[in-house]
């Protein structure tokens, strides 16, 4: 086993990596591993202290895909390729005359238990075990056994600055969090997520999964948790938006194409499940988007389908009119239904703050899901898309929607701020 919590949980702040003594073993070839995001010295030392051990190569196993699900702040993974270079660079530039072969991972053994010619691993003492491991898969494939080396990471850590690469990640997820804003934390949060999802039945990791429009991956995080990334499709209208989602280390693997929700670049009867979140409201003609879904499902297939609903309090009402398309629960099992869908059914989606009721009205979600029950194309027939046209826009009525557009969003901004503010107050045995 290449030992990735090594690399993943070394500290910075610590002194540089203590020089080997004279009499200090050398090897032909090291291998070990780690994830290495925002190399940081407590990497470069276990780096340093590797490559002293080396005569000849490195060999560097850089975890990727389903070795980050379980990672902290996971999507803020610095991509595989910039950790693996970083990595390359620093071993160069302490052993320029070393080999050094970095590779990715998706495995917690990587090149460890294939390579007949290296000569010893590079583990901590938290990781020892792992190193224990690698030597019994290779005994198993009848590969020599590697000396195991043990390099003390925290020697000389006096100082006891702890400083990870998952708390760096934090703190970076903290600052995005205040920069998007409370309101789209208070509207979409990861809990309401994965709740969200929960209806989708999402079982098994060999499931072909469909994201449409996914944007920048959010969603998309909460089905690989439970979907083999190369298993799944996320698919948005924005280059920009998927531009944002391939930076994410978790969604490596994932397949990330453009398109249009209303009519799905991919064959009649293609996925086991259709996921799409937050994105209805934007689409000119909702049925035609549900009847794709149909479509490109498998028999057998679910559909999933998270959207907010029409407020219930006339205030959000009025303004939830004024900004874009609020469905109500009714539409929703409509359209499902004329697509052609089987056992629909509807979930409440709200933030923790709802308790389950909404009597106070504002905007909440729901997960529609139905199963298509025969294959083929949607039984329902509507006439062809209809085309853009490009209009000229009347400069006052640009003005008018940017002003009463700001005014809406602010108004959705507010009411999540008051609504977990009655959250405290208000005592939990009781609905705010
Ligand atoms: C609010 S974001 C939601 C993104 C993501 N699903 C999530 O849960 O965070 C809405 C996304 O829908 C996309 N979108 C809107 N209309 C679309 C269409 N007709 N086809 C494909 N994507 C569309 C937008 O580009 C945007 O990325």
């Amino acid at each position: 086993m290449i030992t990735p919590p090594v690399a993943g949980d070394t500290f910075a702040g610590a002194p540089p990596p203590p020089s080997q003594e004279e009499d200090a073993p050398t090897y032909g070839s090291v291998v070990l591993g780690g994830t290495f995001d925002r190399l940081h010295d407590g990497h470069r030392r276990l780096l340093k202290a590797s490559a002293d051990l080396a005569k000849d190569r490195i060999v560097v196993g850089v975890c990727t895909g389903p070795m980050l699900a379980k990672k902290e702040y996971a999507e803020l993974i610095e991509p595989v390729e910039k950790r693996m270079k970083a990595v390359e660079d620093y071993i160069k530039s302490v052993k320029p005359e070393l080999v050094v072969q970095v590779e990715p991972i998706e495995d917690p053994y990587g090149p460890s238990i294939i390579d007949d010619k290296l000569d010893a691993i590079i583990v901590s003492k938290e990781t020892l075990n792992g190193g224990f491991a690698v030597n019994r898969k290779r005994e198993d494939r009848g590969l020599p056994l590697l000396k195991i080396e043990v390099v003390d990471l925290l020697s000389g850590g006096a100082e006891g600055e702890k400083l990870s690469s998952s708390a760096l990640r934090k703190l970076e997820a903290e600052k995005a969090n205040q920069q998007e804003g409370a309101a789209s934390k208070g509207h979409w949060t990861e809990d309401m997520r994965d709740d969200a999802l929960e209806p989708a039945e999402l079982y098994h990791h060999r499931l072909k999964v469909v994201d449409v429009g996914g944007g920048t991956g959010f969603t998309t995080l909460g089905i690989v948790k439970h979907v083999d990334n190369e298993n799944v499709t996320l698919l948005d209208q924005s280059p920009h938006q998927l531009e944002k989602a391939r930076q994410k280390a978790a969604l490596n693997g994932v397949n990330i194409i453009e398109g249009d929700a209303e009519d799905l670049p991919f064959p009649t009867d293609a996925f086991d499940r259709y996921v799409s979140a937050g994105s209805i409201e934007y689409w000119p003609d909702p049925q035609r988007g549900i009847k794709e879904a149909y479509r490109v499902l498998k028999l057998g297939g679910v559909a999933c389908l998270i959207g907010p609903v029409h407020p219930t309090f006339w205030l959000s009402r009025f303004f939830a009119d004024m900004w874009m398309l609020f469905p109500k629960e009714e539409e929703y099992i409509e359209w499902f239904k004329k697509a052609g869908f089987q056992d629909v059914k509807i979930k409440r989606i709200g933030p923790k703050w709802y308790r389950g009721v909404r009597r106070h009205g504002l905007i909440m979600g729901c997960s529609v899901t139905g199963v298509k029950r025969s294959s083929g194309d949607s039984p329902l027939q509507l006439g062809p898309k209809a085309e853009d046209v490009e209009k000229p826009v009347n400069p006052f009525t640009f003005i008018f929607r940017f002003v009463m557009g700001t005014i809406c969003a602010s108004y959705y901004v507010l009411v999540p701020i008051y609504m977990w503010i009655k959250d405290q107050i208000v005592p939990k045995d009781q609905p705010i």
